[in-house]
């Protein structure tokens, strides 16, 4: 069982962890391994802009690197630094595209404004007709 409450909350933590001296738009990501580990990550911004990296990508690739290649959900929060309340935070095709290698079409993104309010999507709502590594083994 998924505890999505627990999950939106390691994400909302993470946005105090975000370093956006450029967008000052934070976003925090918890990401729900299929053995019940959890790993977290914040947008990290650069001077030059193109090297920034997006929440989600920092939660995958911290947990791909240690070995962690089955998911389960991520959660996502992000939002204007300061700002009152938050919108939903949906996650940028760059990060679908990573979440695509990894993970199959009912993997949950959950898009949390607080540890309550979250709308759940399946990565197959979010990516349809993906492009993923079982393309490249089909012998056609
Ligand atoms: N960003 C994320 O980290 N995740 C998203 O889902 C959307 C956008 C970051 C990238 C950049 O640091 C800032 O938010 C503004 O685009």
């Amino acid at each position: 069982m998924i505890n999505r409450e627990n999950l939106c909350g390691k994400a909302l933590e993470m946005r105090d962890r975000a370093y956006t001296p450029y967008s000052h738009f934070n976003v925090g990501a918890a990401l729900l391994c299929k053995d019940g580990s959890i790993y977290t990550g914040c947008n990290i911004e650069n001077a030059a802009y193109t090297p920034s990296n997006c929440a989600e990508r920092t939660a995958f690739f911290k947990a791909v690197s240690e070995g962690k290649l089955e998911f389960t959900a991520i959660a996502i929060a992000g939002g204007q630094e300061g700002a009152e309340s938050l919108e939903y935070c949906a996650p940028c095709g760059v990060c679908r595209q990573v979440m695509r290698e990894f993970c199959g079409d009912s993997f949950e993104i959950i898009l949390a404004k607080s540890r309550e309010e979250y709308q759940i999507f399946t990565l197959a709502e979010l990516l349809p007709m993906g492009f993923g590594p079982e393309n490249l083994d089909k012998k056609m």
